[in-house]
């Protein structure tokens, strides 16, 4: 005998529409599982929708011979620009498989060092503008880190130049894709109708998919008219890879949809976690002395080098903890192969149900994380207790074959970063009384976070 799944009472057509605020549904599911439990479903615009938010269930759904990847909601919408990309492809589309072939060796832990160079040129740039802010004024967090985000992948992965820091005006490519996914999100919570009589906003949509689009041509055709043409990167591996099974390519169409893939997905989720590393930093005063002494330790005053990031240990405890309370995609979404029970047989899922995993929520379970599951505490994260952690406790990069590509690429980047950014300034709030607040577009990322970067006068003091 199954139990029915809580749900919220909601409206006569538009079901639980109104308890979710569609910018911030984060908040919103936070606040309805602190209501409902590990476990209640919504039903939007006849849409129906479980949530679960305890370690226990998201350990149960992390299978993907019963639960598969969704691609539905706002990642629907985003399909319009991406199509079947990497990131967007549903699951049975022979591309993803092709794309997942031939661009797995570029993330490979010996592919990505390669990328060690061109990532320490673009934090230069990033220590550059921080070192010559002589009126020593407030830091947009989030937008530097947008910027060196941004420029990293393009750079690192696309051998292209996108000169974000070049302006004062935060960088138009991710303003627009910011703007797009904010629409997708809007587009997925309104009825159908209500959107296509949305003409103002349909317009900006399709101007910012165009817009985008021309980007991604432009970096394509440059590299097709020979510039850095023997570069073996990634967009070398879009263009001119042959999948072994296959032994095809991709068109030009499905080149530009994983540029994009990649500009998007490897720019908004390390940038986030950058920021909320730092803003932990600043408030958690204790911690970074120790991480300051690490990096005194291994590092001196020297620049970073590639062999000290293994030996960075208190700093991968750093990124481990602020990816746990803080996973910039704080929920991910599958759906049931089959009609199955979870809990033990407690709850009925019908097949092709979409079930959204909570992940901020089961990453500070108190079963899994005790009663300060809400505390920043890196050393939860060291001396053995990481590797001891139940499976699928932490989370940030998603699971299974549709987990994070790039992971290897961002540990590297925010780690270089962090370690050169601690060494070089004295960093403070800019409000000393700010307390985070998020925003979210189909991530999350800390709000109005500035902050006052003080290069050191001496390195170590
Ligand atoms: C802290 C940084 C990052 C985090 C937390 C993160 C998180 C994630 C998560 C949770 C997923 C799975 C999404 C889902 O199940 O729908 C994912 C997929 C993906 N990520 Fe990341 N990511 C990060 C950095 C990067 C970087 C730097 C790149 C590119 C260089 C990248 C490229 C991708 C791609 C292409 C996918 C789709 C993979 C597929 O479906 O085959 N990510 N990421």
């Amino acid at each position: 005998m199954t139990s029915q799944i809580p749900q919220p009472a909601g409206w006569p057509f538009i079901g639980n529409v109104l308890d979710i605020v569609t910018s911030f549904s984060c908040e919103s599911f936070h606040r309805l599982a602190q209501q409902h439990g590990e476990i209640y479903q919504l039903n939007l615009l006849g849409r129906k929708l479980i949530l679960v938010s305890s370690h226990a269930l998201v350990d149960e759904l992390s299978d993907d011979k019963r639960f598969k990847k969704a691609v539905g909601g706002a990642l629907m919408e985003a399909r319009d620009l991406l199509h079947d990309g990497l990131f967007t492809a549903f699951n049975h589309e022979a591309n993803w498989a092709v794309a997942h072939r031939l661009l797995s060796p570029s993330f490979r832990t010996s592919a990505v060092q390669q990328t060690f160079d061109g990532m320490r040129e673009i934090c230069a740039d990033l220590v550059g503008k921080w070192m010559q802010n002589d009126d020593r004024a407030p830091i947009d967090l989030t937008i530097d880190f947008t910027r060196l985000a941004l420029d990293t992948i393009a750079y690192c992965t696309m051998s292209y130049r996108m000169n974000s820091f070049a302006t004062d005006e935060p960088p138009r490519f991710s303003e627009a894709m910011s703007a797009f996914l904010r629409e997708c999100n809007g587009r997925a919570n309104r009825p159908y109708l209500l959107n296509i009589l949305m003409r103002g906003r349909n317009a900006a949509y399709c101007s910012n998919i165009e817009y985008m689009r021309g980007v991604a041509k432009a970096i394509i055709a440059e590299r097709q008219c020979g510039v850095r043409k023997g570069q073996q990167d990634l967009l070398h591996a879009l263009i001119n890879g042959r999948d072994p099974k296959t032994k095809g390519g991709l068109s030009d169409s499905e080149i530009a949809d994983n540029v994009l893939t990649f500009l998007l997905a490897g720019h908004e989720t390390t940038s986030a976690t950058m920021s909320f590393a730092i803003y932990y930093l600043i408030k958690y005063p204790d911690v970074l002395r120790k991480l300051q002494a690490e990096i005194y330790a291994v590092v001196g005053d020297q620049s970073i080098e590639y062999e000290d990031l293994a030996r960075l240990h208190y700093l991968t405890a750093v990124l481990r903890e602020t990816l746990r309370l803080q996973p910039p995609a704080f929920v991910r979404v599958v759906y049931s192969v089959e009609d199955t029970t979870v809990a033990g047989g407690k709850y009925a899922i019908a097949a092709g149900s979409g079930i959204a995993l909570l992940i901020r929520e089961t990453q500070r379970d108190p079963a899994v994380w005790g009663t300060d599951a809400n505390e920043f505490c890196p050393e939860r994260m060291m001396n053995g207790r990481f590797e001891r952690l139940p499976p699928n406790a932490w989370q940030p990069f998603g699971y299974g074959a549709r987990g994070c590509i790039g992971k290897n690429f961002s540990w590297q980047e925010m780690k270089l970063v962090l370690c050169t950014l601690v060494q070089q300034f004295d960093l403070a709030l800019a409000d000393p009384a700010y307390e985070l607040e998020l925003s979210q577009a189909m991530t999350i990322k800390p709000k109005n976070l500035s902050i006052r970067a003080l290069p050191k006068r001496r390195k170590w003091c």
